[in-house]
């Protein structure tokens, strides 16, 4: 049972930890990024099968060709906008890989566990999303210690193999950037931006049937 007090303290961490891109470059303690390493490790994950591994990456000179692999395809994808909104798009500030002490490269295993781990037969991608529960374990407990924590995602796969080593077969699923900053939004930096806002939430839930609105 959780006493008022921890159930107090879950649901903050969930409604207040934002997407940073904006870092000091004061080091981490070591201790820290073990605690929120082990919280990532102790996710949910199909059949039990763990497909995460996490690369540290403190290497300025790494992180900068990270850098140099969004920003090549922050502009690629600017192809997809028009005008003012491709403007707002390019000013939009969509990661803080050079500026972070660390970046932690998540990666997913799909061969993890042999060929029938239990569950992922139906549904392969469920590998993904287990992956994905062990990032969000990581930005909680990052936010819980008043660490920062940007999920990068503009990049093309391939690059982000080549410049970590990553064998073809393992999937570079985030690029993370931790650290700490003095810009702690309140609300999502793209609410902030008016780029997109909160959907209403009874507007996405059904009764019974899809579209059934209560
Ligand atoms: C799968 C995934 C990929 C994301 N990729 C990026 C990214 O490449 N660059 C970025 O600035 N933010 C990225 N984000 C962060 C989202 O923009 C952010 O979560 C969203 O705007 C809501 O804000 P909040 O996380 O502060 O609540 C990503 C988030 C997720 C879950």
């Amino acid at each position: 049972m959780f006493t008022k007090e921890e159930k107090e303290a879950v649901y903050k961490a969930i409604y207040s930890r934002r997407d940073i891109r904006s870092f000091l470059p004061n080091p981490i303690p070591e201790g820290i990024i073990n605690k929120i390493l082990d919280a990532a490790h102790h996710a949910p994950s199909v059949g039990f099968m763990q497909p995460w591994n996490f690369i540290l990456i403190s290497s300025q000179e790494i992180k900068e060709r990270l850098a140099w692999a969004a920003n090549k395809e922050r502009r690629a994808l600017a192809v997809h906008y028009e005008g003012e909104k491709e403007d707002k798009f390019l000013s939009l500030k969509v990661e803080g890989l050079k500026e972070a002490p660390l970046t932690i490269c998540v990666t997913c295993d799909p061969t993890r566990g042999g060929s029938h781990v239990l569950g992922r037969n139906s549904i392969p991608e469920t590998d993904i999303l287990s992956t994905a529960c062990a990032i969000q374990n990581m930005w909680l407990a990052a936010c819980s210690e008043g660490l920062a924590m940007g999920w990068v995602s503009f990049y093309k796969k391939n690059d982000v193999r080549d410049i970590l080593q990553i064998p073809p077969h393992i999937d570079p699923i985030a690029l993370l950037s931790v650290g700490y900053t003095d810009q702690y939004p309140e609300k999502p930096i793209l609410e902030l931006a008016n780029w997109e806002k909160r959907r209403e939430l009874n507007n996405l839930i059904f009764e019974n049937k899809w579209g059934n609105h209560f």
